[in-house]
């Protein structure tokens, strides 16, 4: 079955396909969203979040998190709980080139909550609306946000999210991405797209992207039968599997081991051309190894993995699986 709708727009900007590749901190990096654009079939990229203390610090990491180039469209996403500095942040990632600037209100991690932000915002509207209104005022690119179903069951219960979406609206956001599971959640149970169908019948006047549990091609179609969202957001899904927004588009979509052979070179070169060698290395143990799952020889080249400290020995060995 064809995926139902072509694009959604964020703004003037339009998302085609409407797949979004989800902010993975540590993942989804400058070489990670190349290889998935180049395979295909996403719409929208996000940066991993960007903690807008640390920019505003003018840290390096924080910095080269930034760099997107030859993404479109791509949208920079903050991390922060300080109006002027989100406000500030937002204006470099502009500068930067940033389509669009999302404002992450859905990390669980305790480091980020401790200082008020992510998943934390959603226990103050007042400052969440600070925040918000300050980044749409700071920049003309549109500002959109992610968020999770509360903090708590109580306040999913309350429905408290209902609040949040007529305060996004009247601070003009012009996206939202919903992840329906609470910060108490984390990464258990299900994410419950029941509250991702009653945002749409909300009626914004800005797109909801729906997010979470999206594992199999099949699930995206689900996902947007049963919610309506304009958009859909994909995580964890891609990880195992880079070919999983082809596959939403085109159900009869067929990888091959060559082809997952080939992504996985090309990943792997990717974060050689783009990162330092040492940090190339620990990107191509953590997390080029799930991409040879299913490759025939690929479990064995994943146990000899945490034993080899050449890169280059790497590629030759993947190259290697396809006579396997
Ligand atoms: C390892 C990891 C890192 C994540 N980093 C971010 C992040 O930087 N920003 C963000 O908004 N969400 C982050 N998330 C949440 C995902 O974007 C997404 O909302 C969540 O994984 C649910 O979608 P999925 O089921 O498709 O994976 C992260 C999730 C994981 C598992």
């Amino acid at each position: 079955m064809a995926f139902p709708s072509e694009s959604f727009q964020i703004g003037s900007i339009v998302v085609q396909p409407p797949l979004v590749m989800a902010p993975l901190h540590e993942i989804t990096d400058q070489p990670f969203r190349r290889m998935i654009r180049e395979v295909g079939g996403v719409g929208l990229t996000v940066s991993e979040m960007i903690s807008s203390e640390a920019l505003v610090r003018h840290a390096l990491k924080a910095k080269r998190m930034m760099a997107g180039e030859g993404e479109r469209p791509y949208a920079m996403q903050l991390a922060g709980s300080h109006p002027e500095h989100l406000a500030e942040c937002a204006r470099k990632c502009e500068e930067a080139g940033a389509d669009m600037v999302d404002l992450n209100m859905g990390c669980p991690a305790s480091n980020v909550t401790k200082g008020g932000a992510g998943s934390a915002l959603l226990r103050d509207i007042r400052l969440a609306e600070a925040c918000v209104k300050a980044m749409v005022k700071a920049v003309k690119v549109p500002v959109t946000v992610k968020m999770r179903a509360g903090w708590d069951a109580s306040q999913k219960d309350r429905e408290d999210y209902r609040d949040f979406l007529k305060m996004f609206e009247d601070a003009g956001i012009q996206g939202l991405a919903i992840h329906p599971r609470t910060r108490v959640q984390q990464y258990e149970g299900h994410a419950d797209w029941s509250l991702i169908a009653r945002a749409v019948e909300v009626g914004t006047s800005f797109p909801i992207i729906g997010n979470g549990d999206v594992l199999e091609a099949e699930d995206a179609h689900r996902m947007v039968r049963e919610t309506g969202c304009q958009g859909v957001m994909i995580g964890r899904g891609a990880l195992y599997n880079p070919f999983l927004f082809r596959q939403v588009l085109d159900p009869g979509f067929q990888v091959t081991a060559e082809m997952r052979i080939d992504v996985t070179l090309r990943f792997f070169r990717l974060l050689l051309e783009l990162l330092e060698e040492r940090e190339a290395l620990h990107k191509i143990k953590k997390i080029g190894a799930w991409f040879t799952k299913g490759i025939p020889g690929g479990a064995k080249f994943r146990q000899r993995l945490n034993e080899r400290n050449d890169p280059f020995e790497l590629i030759r060995e993947i190259e290697a699986l396809r006579h396997s």
